[in-house]
């Protein structure tokens, strides 16, 4: 009998795996739009600017009575399978909450035990399956390189002339987490869209922004600062790939030193090829020029110690470390410039505190901000990937003429 990881055995797509990323980007994409959302290098500039106008005009529409049923009708007709077989909150219900604001009918499957994968059918069965019922498939998964194998197996049974579906990674293993990417990406270019007309931001981070008149407007020229579980952190990954799109970034990663916890060589070299200095530190406290990290960040991005990827041998190691550097205590929140935004793409980590409640009421606390921003981007993303955006225009328009 063969051993049960035949569960997800991809060696199928190995070849298609090994290659270098802007060669994989072509199959998971159409002429004009995506195909499946697989890895945030493929959200390019031009693409987050049509993804983040839906999201605006959905965040409008669904304001009002009227205009909100016309949404619920504009994907109606379609269903959608949540596949998350790792522990999510946000995601998952902000996935749900995006396909209900556009009428989507969706299912899901939590727990793989009470499903067929229990008799040891495989990963790859199990979608092939979905895809005859549902219209688009939505999937987290603990397995790196899953969601990758599965938009491969959509373009083969495409190629067949079979049913064929668009994938999207909610988050793969420890590698990518394009989705959350999108939403980070969405709060940083409002917080940094200088938009009085922002009523919920606009003019109390207006405010605080007058004592920094040489801040550029949008997401390029600004030092972002990420903390904590580096080596590990999905989001951090996604991000930093989409942020690195933009001109003279600086990016100061602050992270234990830990093999494990610690910037990769591969993220490193692919964010200074892509022309960002890169920083690395192993405290909040460090200083860079002589001058605090913290007083010369633009945006602060928090996470937490992932310790669902430990190995046994981590496990020991990771509790010998003092996560207090990487805690951002009231003080340190003083350090920072007085408009720098604070995010965190949740949970935090109720023991460790890296992000201690007595914070949330600053205004520069962006992190309940983010998770509703996920909801607006990732209908945007449906409409999209469901070729939906011509008729969302149209059903805009009848409502608003600006
Ligand atoms: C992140 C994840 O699951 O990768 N959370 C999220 O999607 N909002 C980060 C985390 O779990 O720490």
């Amino acid at each position: 009998m063969k051993p049960a990881d035949t569960l997800s055995d991809f060696s199928a797509f190995q070849s298609l795996l090994d290659r270098p990323i802007e060669d994989k980007l072509r199959d998971f994409q159409r002429e004009q739009r995506l195909k499946h959302l697989i890895c945030a290098a493929q959200l390019k500039p031009d693409l987050l600017k049509r993804l983040s106008h839906l999201a605006d005009m959905i965040r409008r529409m669904a304001r009002e009575r009227e205009s909100n049923l016309e949404l619920r009708q504009l994907l109606s007709h379609k269903r959608a399978m949540l596949y998350f077989t790792q522990p999510s909150t946000r995601t998952f219900l902000s996935f749900m909450a995006a396909c209900q604001i556009l009428g989507i009918t969706c299912n899901e499957v939590r727990d793989p035990k009470t499903s067929s994968e229990i008799k040891r059918e495989s990963h790859m069965d199990s979608i092939r399956m979905f895809s005859s019922y549902f219209d688009v498939i939505i999937m987290r998964s603990p397995i790196a390189n899953f969601a990758e194998c599965c938009a491969y197996m959509m373009n083969r049974l495409e190629s067949q002339e079979m049913r064929s579906v668009p994938t999207i990674n909610a988050g793969s293993g420890s590698d990518e987490h394009p989705t959350q990417a999108l939403l980070d990406f969405y709060t940083i270019q409002r917080s940094f869209s200088f938009d009085s007309e922002q009523k919920e931001t606009g003019s109390r981070l207006d405010a605080l922004r007058q004592s920094y008149p040489d801040l550029q407007r949008g997401p390029a020229g600004k030092t972002y600062l990420f903390c904590g579980d580096i080596g590990r952190g999905r989001t951090v990954r996604s991000l930093a790939t989409v942020l690195s799109q933009y001109d003279s970034q600086r990016m100061i990663f602050v992270s234990p030193d830990h093999d494990a916890l610690k910037m990769d060589d591969g993220l490193r070299t692919r964010l200074q090829d892509a022309g960002v200095s890169v920083y690395e530190f192993e405290s909040l406290d460090a200083e860079l020029n002589g001058e605090s990290i913290l007083s010369q960040t633009d945006c602060l991005y928090m996470t937490r110690i992932q310790r669902e990827h430990n190995s046994a041998d981590d496990t020991e190691q990771l509790a010998r470390i003092d996560l207090g550097p990487f805690q951002l205590t009231p003080e340190r929140v003083q350090r920072l410039k007085s408009f720098s935004p604070i995010m965190h793409p949740f949970p935090r980590d109720s023991v460790v505190q890296e992000l201690p409640t007595e914070i949330d009421s600053d205004p520069r606390v962006m992190y309940f901000r983010q998770a509703r921003n996920g909801m607006w981007v990732r209908a945007a993303l449906l409409v999209h990937l469901l070729d939906a955006s011509e008729e969302l225009f149209m059903a805009y328009n009848r409502f608003y003429r600006d």
